[in-house]
């Protein structure tokens, strides 16, 4: 459901596809185009949700369980539409958002374990109406992202690049990243008309020019539609 005149574009994926590299180069070329941009993330986005960012990144929240964790992702989404999304949209921005309730269906619903009722009756709450118009999901094989994020923290491996041995513990982690990603495609098969997938393996620059073409489109089709209801 679309908020005022803006566009609501959200980002999801697993870990190193590439997320906030692609916001950037969006957000760049949309305001060369002479677009009002907000670029934004979850958890987080508005000093309410950042407070709350804290708590469940550092760990503290985990041991009392994932309902928590669940409810506290929407506390902090439900602060950060209000404060800052749904203002943004009213007033006609692009908003670029790096994750967004899809995160919690698969974090916190899929592999947290979390029934669906009990995920999609705190999005209802969080979300006030504020759906994304566009979700585009980076899809990576979880090996390959594992790969980006051990090489961009550096000294963490001195294995060299291309070189993928994962230890038991990251080996745990790429059988829940393997769910995710399919939970994220499951989103997008079931919601084709919001959500479109990108392959996260192509070059920087083949992923931008595809990403700008998607959200163009959408801006092209929403410009389509205010002009036939301006001229009724
Ligand atoms: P962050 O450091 O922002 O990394 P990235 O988005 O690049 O992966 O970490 C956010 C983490 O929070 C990430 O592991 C996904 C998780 N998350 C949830 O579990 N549920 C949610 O609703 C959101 C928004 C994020």
């Amino acid at each position: 459901m679309s908020v005022g005149s803006g566009l609501f574009v959200t980002f999801e994926g697993g870990e190193g596809a590439g997320k906030s590299t692609q916001i950037r180069l969006l957000a760049a070329a949309l305001r060369e185009r002479g677009f009002d941009v907000l670029t934004t993330r979850e958890p987080g986005g508005s000093p309410g949700a950042e407070a709350v960012r804290h708590v469940l990144l550092s760990g503290a929240a985990e041991e009392h369980g994932t309902r928590m964790e669940a409810v506290l992702f929407a506390a902090a989404r439900s602060d950060h539409v209000e404060a800052v999304i749904r203002p943004a949209l009213q007033r006609g921005a692009v908003v670029l958002c790096d994750r967004f309730m899809d995160s919690s269906r698969v974090y916190q619903g899929v592999t947290g374990n979390l029934e669906p009722p009990f995920i999609e009756a705190l999005q209802r709450v969080a979300v006030n109406g504020v759906y994304p118009d566009c979700t585009i999901i980076f899809d990576l094989s979880p090996a390959v992202g594992l790969e980006r994020v051990r090489r961009r923290s550096v000294g963490a491996t001195d294995k060299p690049a291309g070189v993928t041995d994962f230890d038991r513990y990251e080996k745990e982690e790429l059988d829940t990243q393997e769910k995710r990603r399919q939970a994220f495609l499951d989103i997008a098969a079931q919601e084709p008309e919001r959500c479109c997938v990108v392959h996260a393996d192509s070059t920087e620059a083949d992923i931008a020019a595809e990403v700008l073409r998607l959200v163009s489109d959408r801006l092209g089709a929403r410009s389509a539609t205010s002009a036939m209801s301006e001229s009724q």
